[in-house]
């Protein structure tokens, strides 16, 4: 029988996701102690309240309020308490105190991360986080090993799986965004406040973490662009379905050059879009997560599977514990985070992508016309135009002028010159609404 050198592990948390790290440890200890080459002791958890009910048996005697000291002797820290504090706290003590670290905290990465990696890097010790973007599929070791020989054009990601899954209703069974979060939240995929996911702000922590892994470059959470899904109407997703579009609550991580300035950068951004249902992401239905990269020699690629649940989670939890433990055992330094390109990071302005744009019109003759200059004249070019002539006026048999719709579909723009664009046709007195504005993606 070989003799395993035993490593000390400590779990912070024991709720959805660290009750199944428990779970899993205890249950498959002897595998993963082969794959690691070293013992695995599970030597304590720490939790809040240790009488509160778990989702998978934890023996009591491992339970325990008094997380510094549980940190203190440990080799590998797994952080699955969540939130800024005290998760931040905790895992600056166990770096310093020499020992790697395991989380699956995006908020606290996107928010504190160069002071962490920072920590890591001062004592020569690893922060492990791959369960921390869309939790069960392999992303961050892809980015950061497997292509890292490789240079990176472009991330799409479906990185919120609350939001998928809303949208998808919406767009399969014809849901309200109000009563598609109702059954998100009565399947438990929402949470009781579900603003973290409909806003947006999980996914741009996701973008940030992406964008600072993809590009080496760190982007801070604040200059990430955040719009969410609140604002998107059932009337725009049977539009995009009947134009052949679904609309996804996408992250973007991207290399472009400012067209104004010539600036080469980064962009990261969060929004809903359309999406050609031919596209790869347009499959990704319910709450799955998907990430698709565009890199430079490697192609198109995308990752897709699970990207929330304790136990999914808890698969990348524990993959990092055997990275982190067969880092142990061969020694040396933990390999710090690569942000020495360090590029601009541009803002939306400096985006560029297509629109489609749904307005009310009056119809009557040289209001196409009028239209498509307001467009050239603010630089935004036309690529098609659909005209749907309003029943009701039609009939009306004259009175108020004849209403008309029409589906504006641009080509790729910048935010600054579609701005403008669409403040103008909201002032031009042949406009009677501007109902849509959406970017098209993935095309
Ligand atoms: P839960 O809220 O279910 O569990 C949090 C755990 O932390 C609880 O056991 C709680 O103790 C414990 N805890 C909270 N505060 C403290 C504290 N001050 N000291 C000690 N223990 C504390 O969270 P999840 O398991 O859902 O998430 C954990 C992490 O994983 C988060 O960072 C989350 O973003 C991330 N994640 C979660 C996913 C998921 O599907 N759930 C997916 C991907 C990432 P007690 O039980 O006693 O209250
Ligand atoms: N609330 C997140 C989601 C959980 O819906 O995807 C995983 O980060």
């Amino acid at each position: 029988m070989i003799e395993y050198r035993n490593l000390r592990v400590a779990l912070l948390g024991a709720g959805s996701v660290g009750a199944q790290v428990v779970s899993l440890l205890l249950q498959h200890g002897d595998e993963l102690a082969q794959r690691s080459g070293a013992g695995l002791e599970l030597v304590g958890v720490a939790v809040r309240d240790i009488d509160a009910p778990r989702t998978a048996e934890i023996p009591q005697h491992l339970l325990t309020t008094d997380a510094e000291s549980l940190i203190l002797g440990a080799d590998i820290v797994i952080e699955l308490i969540g939130g800024l504090e005290p998760a931040r706290q905790y895992i600056l003590q166990a770096l310093n105190s020499g020992a790697d670290v395991i989380t699956a905290n995006k908020a606290l990465l996107a928010t504190h991360g160069p002071e962490l990696f920072d920590a890591a890097e001062q004592v020569g010790a690893q922060l492990y986080y791959e369960a921390a973007v869309a939790a069960a599929i392999p992303i961050i070791r892809p980015l950061r090993d497997s292509l890292a020989g490789d240079r990176i054009k472009r991330i799409m990601g479906i990185v919120n799986g609350t939001t998928n899954f809303i949208l998808d209703r919406m767009d399969t069974a014809g849901d309200t965004l109000e009563s598609a979060l109702a059954v998100a939240t009565d399947l438990g995929y929402a949470e009781a406040d579900p603003t973290a996911d409909i806003e947006g702000f999980d996914a741009a922590q996701k973008a940030a973490i992406l964008a600072s892994l993809a590009f080496h470059t760190t982007v801070p959470i604040d200059r990430v662009h955040r719009e969410g899904i609140t604002a998107v109407t059932i009337e725009q997703v049977d539009a995009a379905r009947k134009a052949g579009y679904v609309v996804k609550l996408l992250a973007i991580a991207e290399r472009l050059t400012d067209r104004e300035t010539g600036i080469d950068g980064v962009s990261a951004r969060v929004y809903p879009a359309l999406v050609p249902r031919s596209h790869p992401l347009a499959a990704v239905h319910g709450a799955k997560n998907a990430v698709f990269i565009e890199a430079e020699a490697a192609g198109d690629l995308m990752f897709y599977g699970a990207g929330a649940g304790g136990i999914e989670t808890a698969s990348a939890v524990l993959g990092d514990l055997v990275s982190a433990a067969r880092r142990h055992v061969i020694g040396g330094p933990g390999v710090a985070e690569s942000t020495d390109a360090n590029l601009t990071i541009l803002p939306i302005s400096s985006v560029t992508t297509r629109y489609q744009i749904s307005l009310g019109v009056v119809d009557q003759p040289g209001v196409l016309a009028s239209i498509a200059t307001l467009f050239s004249e603010h630089n935004v070019s036309i690529e098609t135009v659909e005209q749907t002539v309003a029943e009701q006026a039609e009939s009306s048999g004259g009175g108020s002028a004849p209403g008309a719709t029409l589906v504006i579909g641009t080509h790729a723009a910048s935010e600054a010159d579609l701005s403008a664009t669409v403040q103008a046709l909201g002032d031009s007195p042949v406009v009677t609404s501007v109902t849509s504005v959406l970017r098209v993606e993935g095309s």
